[in-house]
């Protein structure tokens, strides 16, 4: 988008004009690096969110008793502003992120933004935010929404304030390896998803139990954690933070989204441009040990993009 649709809520007169940042666009990976401005907006249960506004980026202030203090209220999401030669500035299907924020909010009893009011706001972070957005080619734009239960709350019970927040940072690539393929380990000893549970929401709560795994598989060299279905061990699942894909011949096939998996929106958007270009796209219970018989294994996800995967190392064997 090349101008905003709305005019911004309080047009900052502070808004820097320089085109870029001062970074050094060539070292950038995917750590925080704090930009100029966030959105915020709060809610009461049962309300809609008020417009909102661009702060400067910074602390936020939290009731010690807030609900995702004390019972994971929460959601985030993932999305990427992209710089390109004409000077455009691209959002990646923004409403999808909109869409599945509502979907996980729903899950677990939130009041969420209205799609319209999400991508507006994120437009509005990413015009706040344009110098931080790297030169075409060498990165983008992270955006993180997020929804919290912030009002206070002793009692297990849905909090009765929520707070719509967007925060940035410019970032490149997800993995220390860079474009190089992924090293996975297929993890046995614990779930990332239980059959009717949230595996398929972005909740917060989905993400620190997959810590542990991954802090031992990266120690013993690994890039990530494969994780398998809880129910019978046999069938692939999604890495800690991205879908994954097995190509043989002109087939690729990709866990279906069951209730388990992240319903990724670069999965869908792979699962769209492959079926486009040719291939038989299947969502379906993939095996581990089709592994073995792929051609190739891929991953997916906003952070990750499309990563390869060079090795996967199952029941120690590689
Ligand atoms: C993303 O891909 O945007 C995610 O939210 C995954 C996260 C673990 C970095």
């Amino acid at each position: 988008f090349t101008s905003q649709p709305y005019p911004l809520e309080s047009p900052n007169p502070s808004y820097s004009d320089e085109e870029y940042a001062d970074v050094d666009w060539d070292s950038l990976g995917f750590g925080l690096m704090a930009t100029d401005y966030m959105y915020i907006t709060k809610c009461c249960e049962g309300q809609h969110f008020e417009e909102g506004q661009l702060s400067r980026y910074g602390n936020i202030e939290l009731s010690p008793a807030a609900g995702v203090l004390n019972y994971g209220q929460g959601l985030f999401e993932g999305t990427k502003a992209y710089r390109k030669e004409n000077g455009r500035v691209l959002l990646f299907r923004p409403e999808q992120n909109a869409i599945r924020m509502k979907i996980g909010a729903e899950r677990m009893c939130m009041a969420s933004p209205s799609i319209e009011h999400f991508v507006h706001a994120l437009k509005q972070t990413v015009l706040a935010n344009k110098r931080w957005i790297p030169p075409p080619g060498k990165g983008s734009l992270y955006l993180r929404p997020l929804l919290l239960g912030t009002g206070p709350v002793l009692g297990l019970a849905p909090a009765p304030e929520y707070t719509f927040l967007i925060y940035a940072s410019p970032v490149r690539n997800y993995f220390k390896e860079g474009s190089a393929p992924l090293n996975l380990h297929v993890e046995e000893n614990f779930d990332r998803a239980s059959r009717r549970g949230t595996g398929n929401v972005k909740t917060i709560s989905n993400y620190a139990p997959v810590l542990m795994a991954q802090t031992t598989a990266k120690k013993r060299g690994f890039s990530d954690v494969l994780y398998l279905d809880s129910a019978t061990k046999k069938n692939l699942e999604e890495v800690s933070s991205c879908n994954i894909f097995i190509a043989k011949g002109k087939c690729i096939a990709t866990p279906a989204t069951n209730g388990t998996i992240l319903s990724g929106i670069t999965r869908k958007s792979v699962i769209e441009i492959a079926g486009d270009l040719g291939y038989q796209v299947e969502e379906r219970a993939v095996g581990v040990d089709e592994l073995i018989e792929a051609d190739e294994v891929f991953c997916t996800g906003t952070a990750v993009g499309v990563a390869p995967v060079g090795s996967i190392t199952y029941q120690d064997k590689r």
